[in-house]
């Protein structure tokens, strides 16, 4: 495992860019494993930013998300879909057919969860993973609990997630409490994966996922035992509980 120390989010999001540049660079049709939330805001900034300034090129990439609310149309303002296509897709020369996230509004979710993974069986590989943690140590929407999840699964959000991402929506009881998510097992699957934190309220779970007990009570302390190349981006201050240490 190697781990980056950043100042601040915008250095991390520089950081993150040029990993995933590079391997773009390497392999003009590299599948990339994509993530949500505020953290890889700034890596996709970035991404936008050598894209416009023609450091590189995204028209041969595929990618493929980790998860979908459950209920919310591409089109709702706080759907992934959405959120790809406003800080990402849109301002890339990616081709629409080759993005890849789990449909939320699919009449039966666990034959979504299904269909996704044959959609990963057919893409292959992914070649880089960006993940963010939750503060409760949740990786895409793999909630603690008693086992590590395998394949795409339909997941109960838990109610400090519900809680957190309520930030986003205009009231608690809009925020969806289901979602699809790309299993654990299946994200190890990644040649490489990018494990990214931002600020001060990460640092505790950043520590215990790392440096802590592999436990399912803690679903990113599985990256301990992950085969591939772990490379942990984050800012000085989500970093402060492992530096302490
Ligand atoms: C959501 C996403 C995760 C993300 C997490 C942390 O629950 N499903 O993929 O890592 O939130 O979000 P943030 O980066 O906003 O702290």
């Amino acid at each position: 495992m190697k781990i980056i120390c950043a100042e601040n989010d915008r250095e991390v999001g520089r950081y993150a860019a040029k990993y995933i540049a590079e391997v773009i660079r390497e392999r003009p049709n590299a599948l990339l494993g994509l993530a949500t939330g505020s953290t890889p805001m700034t890596t996709y900034s970035e991404l936008v930013r050598m894209y416009r300034e023609g450091e590189i090129s995204f028209a041969g990439a595929r990618t493929v998300n980790l998860d979908e609310y459950v209920g919310l149309s591409p089109e709702h303002s706080q759907s992934y879909a959405r959120f790809m296509r406003e800080n990402l897709f849109d301002h890339i020369d990616i081709r629409a057919e080759n993005c890849h996230i789990p449909g939320g509004l699919a009449k039966d979710p666990i034959a979504e969860c299904k269909a996704y993974d044959d959609l990963l069986d057919r893409l292959g590989r992914v070649d880089i993973q960006l993940l963010g943690i939750g503060h409760n140590g949740h990786i895409a929407f793999n909630e603690p609990g008693e086992h590590f999840t395998k394949d795409t699964t339909l997941v109960e959000l838990t109610e400090s997630t519900v809680s957190a991402n309520s930030r986003f929506f205009n009231s608690r009881d809009l925020v969806p409490t289901r979602a699809i998510s790309m299993g654990i097992g299946r994200i190890l699957k990644a040649r490489k994966i990018l494990l990214l934190a931002i600020g001060q309220s990460k640092a505790e779970i950043l520590a215990r996922a790392l440096l802590g007990d592999v436990t399912p009570s803690v679903p990113a302390s599985i990256l301990q035992f992950y085969q591939g190349e772990l490379t942990v981006i984050a800012d000085r201050k989500a970093l402060s509980r492992i530096l302490e240490k």
